[in-house]
């Protein structure tokens, strides 16, 4: 399958994003799904997807590694909503294997062995949510790294051989943050703690004043190698 992105911009920018949002989930019913790692802007989308189809699919990687306070907004989430959010988690025999080749903590030691770790505990998964999918919907912003300054509110997802919808792209954080207080949308507690942006525990840490949006994610790292997979263009 392949889809005309130009003329789905041109046909989309202009409008609200509930109204696309709905126009995606009538047309792609039971083929379209929300991936959500209960950041600011998945909240959001979780918010508006619902109040647009309450039985719309989202899902979740599980890495193993997430933060306490993840699980606890994942559940909050489920009891406000009256949903199950789908969960992926890693293949037991993989991870098994990836403490055999590089101990527990491994991912600090090179970029090999980082990239190793989110192929089994993120890479892998994302593979199998997205199995017979036509179209997955993301909460990524462009503001959010240099990384991601170029993408698109619709985008073909040349990895992944699907339609990619970032209804929030153009969004900057006091938006995000206005959506959440004014729908009193569950929030993970992290946020109010420096944490902007929010992966597995111990590749997370809190940023500084001044520090860009996803400093704290894999701090060891240059910021070029500052990407897991999930979001990988033209490769
Ligand atoms: S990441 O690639 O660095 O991990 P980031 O945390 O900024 O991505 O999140 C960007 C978007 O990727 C999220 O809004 C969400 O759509 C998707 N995403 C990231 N991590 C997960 C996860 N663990 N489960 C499901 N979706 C995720
Ligand atoms: Fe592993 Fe860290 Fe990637 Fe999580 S973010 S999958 S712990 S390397």
């Amino acid at each position: 399958m392949s889809i005309n992105v130009e003329s789905l911009n041109l046909r989309f920018e202009n409008e609200s994003i509930e109204s696309l949002l709905a126009c995606f989930l009538e047309a792609y019913k039971g083929r379209i799904a929300l991936a959500s790692s209960y950041g600011a802007e998945d909240q959001v989308l979780t918010d508006m997807i619902l109040g647009i189809d309450p039985a719309a699919k989202i899902f979740t990687l599980d890495t193993g590694r997430l933060c306490e306070e993840t699980y606890t907004v994942m559940d909050q989430t489920n009891q406000k909503y009256g949903i199950k959010v789908d969960v992926y988690c890693p293949d037991r025999a993989a991870v098994e294997a990836l403490y055999q080749e590089q101990g527990i903590n491994g991912f600090r030691e090179s970029i090999e062995n980082r990239k190793a770790c989110c192929q089994v505990r993120k890479m892998e998964p994302l593979r199998r949510a997205l199995e017979g999918l036509d179209v997955w919907i993301t909460g990524l912003r462009r503001a959010q790294s240099p990384t991601r300054e170029t993408m698109r509110l619709i985008e073909w997802d040349e990895s992944n051989n699907l339609i990619k919808v970032n209804p929030l792209i153009e969004w900057d954080e006091e938006k995000v943050w206005d959506y959440i207080k004014t729908n009193k949308v569950p929030y993970n507690a992290l946020h109010t703690q420096g944490y902007p942006s929010i992966g597995c525990a111990p590749c997370t840490r809190a940023i500084r004043e001044g520090e860009d949006l996803r400093a704290g994610r894999w701090w060891w790292e240059n910021p070029e190698h500052k990407e897991c997979g999930l979001h990988l263009r033209g490769t």
